[in-house]
Order: C-alpha cells, then structure tokens, then sequence
C-alpha cells in the first residue's frame, strides 16, 4: 500500500493534472507561437504560482539519446508510471546491436515463412529516423539481414513522415535508400519500395479516429491500387508538382508498377513485418491483418500470410501476435496504485489524445483499473490548423462536470491542441491551439479553486513552442529561398513546465527545480498531494512543504 504522506496530509479537494500537449518552453521567442499566441490565464500561472520546468526528452524519458526528441506516448508512459523504462527505439536499437532481433522466434518465423511461399518479405512503416514510432536504420538491418538468410525478394510499403521530421524532407530519406538497395541488391536479391503515401492519408490513423485511412493503406499496400509511378523518388517528385504546398505527411498513397503492373501487392505465402515500434498509429493496419472477422471495412483480398509488429502494440488484447521485440514491461504506475489506495480517477481527453491519458498514462494497459472513469470526446476528422481550438471547450466541459460531481479525488485531462495544430506546421493556427488551451484553464481553474483542489499543470513534450526549422549556426528561424520561414512540425526538445496551481492550502506549497527534474517526478507529487507516500519505484517527488 502507499503510507500516508508525514509532512503532509494532503488536500482535501482534488488534485488535478493537466497535459498541455506539445507546450514547451523555448530557449528564444523567436518561432513560438506560444510566445506570440495571447493567453492571459497562463501568463498570470507564470507569474504568481509555483513553476519549474521539467526534461521532457531523450534519456530522461526512456530514449536511447539526448539527441531524440521527446513524444506523447513515452512523455505519458513517464509521467504515469513515475518511472523511466527503456523505450522501443532505444529496445530494438539494442536487439539490432546485439543481434537477439534475429535469434527471436518472430524473425525465424518470418524468414521461415517467406521461403515456404514465394519468398517475399514485405516491410511496412514510417519512413524516417524521427525515432517517435520508427527509425530506418532498423529498416536497413533487416534488409541486410533477409538477404544473409537467403530471402529472394523485399518490399517495402514506405509511409512518408514529414511530422516528427522537416515537413518536406521525404526526398532527403527516399533517395539516399534507393542508393541503399542498389548497393544491396545483386545476385538473386531484389528490394525494391513498392508503395506508399503521407502518413497522414493512409495506414497510420490513431484510436479509431478516421477508419478510411487504414482502408486506404491497405489497398495501396495489399491491393497495389492507387495511382501509379515508375519509382518512390517520380512519385514524390510528380505528387509535389500535382498537389502544390502538400507536406509529405499529407501526400496521397501511391504505387510503383513496372510493365504496368505493380511490384509488390502482398500475396498469399508473403511474410509482412510493420516495423514501427509505436503501438498507437501501427493498431489498427494490425487489426486488419490479423482478424478474422474484421468488418471496419472491406479488405477484398486477405492474403494469407505471416504477419509480426516490431513490438507488440497492444499487450493485453495481443497484438499483434507475433513480434520482433518485446516491449518494455512497465509496472506499478500511479493509476494502479491509486486504484489500489481506493482513490477515485478521470481521465478525459478527445479521440487524438484519448489513449494518451489512459493506455499510455497506464503503462500500456487497456481497459479500465478499479475507480477509474474514462471519458473521451470525439474528435474532428478535419485537417487540425482548419479548426486549432479543437475539442478544448468540449474537454473543459467534462472536467468541471466531473469536478463537480465530486465523485472524483484525482483527475487527469489532455489538450490535444499545442501538438496536434503545431505538427501541421501552421503558425496562425498553431496560437489560436494556444489560446483555445488557456480559455479552457480559465474555465477549469476557478471550479478546482471552489472545491478546494489543486492543479498540476505541465505537458508531455514541446511542439508548438517552435513552429520554424532553427538555423544551426544562428539560432535564429531558418528561412525559405523566398524569405519566409521553413516550418517546422515536429516536437522539440525543450524542457516543458511543471506549475503548481494552489490556492487551497494559502501558500504552503511549493515545487523545487532539480537539475534532473523530469516528467517522471510527477507521479510521486501527485501522491504527495494526495497525502501519501510515493511508491519506492518512482522518482522523487518535487513538492515542497513551507
Ligand atoms: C504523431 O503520431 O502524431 C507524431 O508522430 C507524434 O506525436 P505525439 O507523440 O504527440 O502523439
Ligand atoms: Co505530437
């Protein structure tokens, strides 16, 4: 059991956390639109209440290097389980060094596999080395090592990222791999990329938020349908000249034919390996290969084959069933010793973010821990800088019912806002996300202060604090042959904010900065503030009693 707390009895209110998603704190003013957008209510949080900033990246979250942005599903990991767990990136990284990868059960099975048919393995996933759900060079290992064990033929099914890299840096990855595989190829083997498409458009929708990109994916990559060009590197180069101002993750699917025909539709005996290591984008593409009843849409054709994940996206409904690396083993998060300590939770968020504050907060668990209540808010299926302020009122909304109801002693919430609108590289839009999350917290705050509650008010990772590529050297926002700024949409690696809102306990409290505070630390000043102890496991707690 957690004890209760020595130094403190807790507060007799709730204690609220609130993820400000893709809030960083940047290092100049110059390309943030948190900086530009006008948000009085945080302004005045800043001023007058408790904050430090918090890691929120590389090695303090579970990432193989200081180098590697920070994401929502490793920052929801941390601040849920109040520990930090080697991640995927960093669990295959390791498998491929050490060679484990291809002693594995998994791999022998999809090697086995593809000789038994026609002997193609086909490689789908996100093609960058953003690191957030995959990273090519492991891509390239596997390439190397299906052709030491005598594979004939590889195809690869390459999702165009442009969100965790530059916006249009596709070219940047295709051709430096097409170099790759005409150095691999010769003798009997042959890779060859055979489809694709943004990432934004097909296979790698989230939460059920939008079914038809997964239909499209799969009958680009399965059906070998969709508009067709002579190599990745024309289709690129002739969608950019068709659909002016797309950014790569937005780009329509496409198919690579020779003769005419498409080059690699996957087939009956072919082995199919997604190798993305990120559970939440690479669900549903698994679901669609390996049900049996599947009815989200019409596949056509199920071809017969031999299907592993990277990882297992989904540990407790199984998915998929076949992996090459196993996950991290995330265990005694603060949402289950909460529920263990009879403490009451809510957690909100809308569809984008809905698994965030649950699956991910719970170590990637799915399915509900006693005393908790879920509440998700249906997400638009529209292009987000179309609509910045996204489900924010309708999340405030169902957090001050939930306040209000009383029902709850803890409760937790995500703005998908600052991260979803910042990854379309928008800035306009990406200040009105700003400003929509800062209506919310004064909505929110004032029912917290009614019923003698506290709020932690932090984020996962930054996004919307740079919305332009910084130039190396300067510092400064890079800019376009034209004059304007080169956008940016991935995350950053900024520190992002820990602000403790309290005016139930007449300034008692406080937070402190530690040079290695980090989002793990959350878990256990959440406990604190309950008035109990933190669990052994967890990082320190950073309140401080006056
Ligand atoms: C995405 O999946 O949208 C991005 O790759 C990462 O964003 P998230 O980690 O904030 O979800
Ligand atoms: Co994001």
């Amino acid at each position: 059991m957690l004890n209760k707390f020595a130094s403190f009895a807790g507060i007799s209110g709730p204690v609220v956390t609130i993820i400000m998603d893709g809030y960083g704190i940047p290092k100049s003013d110059a390309g943030s639109a948190i900086a530009a957008a006008r948000k009085p209510t945080l302004d005045r949080l800043f001023a007058h209440y408790p904050n430090i900033t918090l890691r929120a990246h590389g090695t303090a979250v579970g990432m193989p290097s200081d180098d590697d942005m920070g994401n929502s599903e490793v920052g929801h990991n941390a601040i849920g389980a109040g520990q930090i767990y080697s991640q995927g990136a960093a669990l295959v990284a390791d498998a491929i060094a050490s060679g484990a990868i291809w002693q594995g059960e998994a791999w022998r099975q999809v090697v086995a596999g593809a000789k038994a048919g026609c002997g193609t393995i086909h490689f789908i996933g996100l093609f960058s080395d953003g690191n957030v759900h995959s990273h090519l060079d492991h891509l390239k290992a596997m390439i190397v090592r299906a052709r030491e064990e005598g594979i004939k033929t590889v195809r690869i099914h390459a999702l165009l990222d442009g969100r965790d890299v530059p916006e249009t840096s596709a070219l940047d990855y295709v051709e430096p791999f097409e170099a790759f595989l005409a150095e691999t190829n010769g003798g009997v083997f042959d890779a060859q990329i055979a489809s694709g498409g943004g990432r934004m458009t097909i296979t790698m929708d989230r939460y059920e938020a939008n079914w038809n990109m997964v239909a499209r994916g799969w009958r680009t990559h399965v059906l070998g349908e969709g508009d067709q060009f002579a190599s990745a590197v024309a289709a690129v180069k002739e969608l950019r000249v068709k659909f002016p101002g797309t950014i790569d993750q937005d780009l329509p699917p496409f198919v690579i034919v020779r003769d005419g025909k498409p080059v690699g539709t996957i087939e009956d005996g072919d082995s199919v390996v997604f190798y993305n290591f990120r559970g939440d984008r690479a669900i549903e593409i698994t679901r669609a290969f390996e049900e049996a009843n599947f009815d989200k849409f019409d596949r056509v054709r199920v071809p017969q084959v031999i299907y592993a994940g990277m990882l297992q996206y989904d540990g407790d409904l199984k998915l998929p069933r076949r992996f090459l690396v196993a996950p991290p083993a995330i265990q005694d998060t603060s949402g289950e010793w909460f529920s263990r300590a009879g403490i009451t939770q809510f957690a909100c968020s809308e569809t984008q973010k809905f698994g965030h504050v649950t699956y991910f907060w719970n170590g990637n668990r799915s399915g509900k821990l006693a005393g908790e209540t879920y509440q998700e808010v249906p997400s638009d299926v529209v292009p987000f800088e179309q609509r910045p302020w996204m489900k924010a009122a309708e999340i405030a909304d169902a957090m001050i019912e939930a306040l209000k109801s009383g029902k709850y002693r803890t409760l937790r919430c995500n703005f998908a806002n600052g991260d979803m609108v910042g990854h379309t590289g928008n800035f306009r839009a990406a200040t009105m996300a700003i400003e929509a999350v800062d209506l919310s917290l004064a909505r929110i705050l004032p029912v917290i202060d009614a019923l003698g509650g506290v709020a932690l008010i932090t984020a996962d990772h930054g996004n919307a604090d740079e919305m332009y590529e910084l130039d190396k050297k300067t510092k400064l926002p890079a800019q376009n042959q034209d004059g304007s700024f080169k956008a940016k949409t991935a995350h950053t690696l900024n520190p992002v904010p820990l602000i403790l809102y309290d005016n139930a306990t007449g300034g008692k409290l406080g937070l402190k900065q530690t040079d290695k505070a980090g989002l793990s630390n959350i878990a256990a000043t959440t406990a604190n503030l309950l008035g109990l102890e933190k669990h052994a496991k967890w990082d320190e707690s950073l309140l401080v009693i006056k």
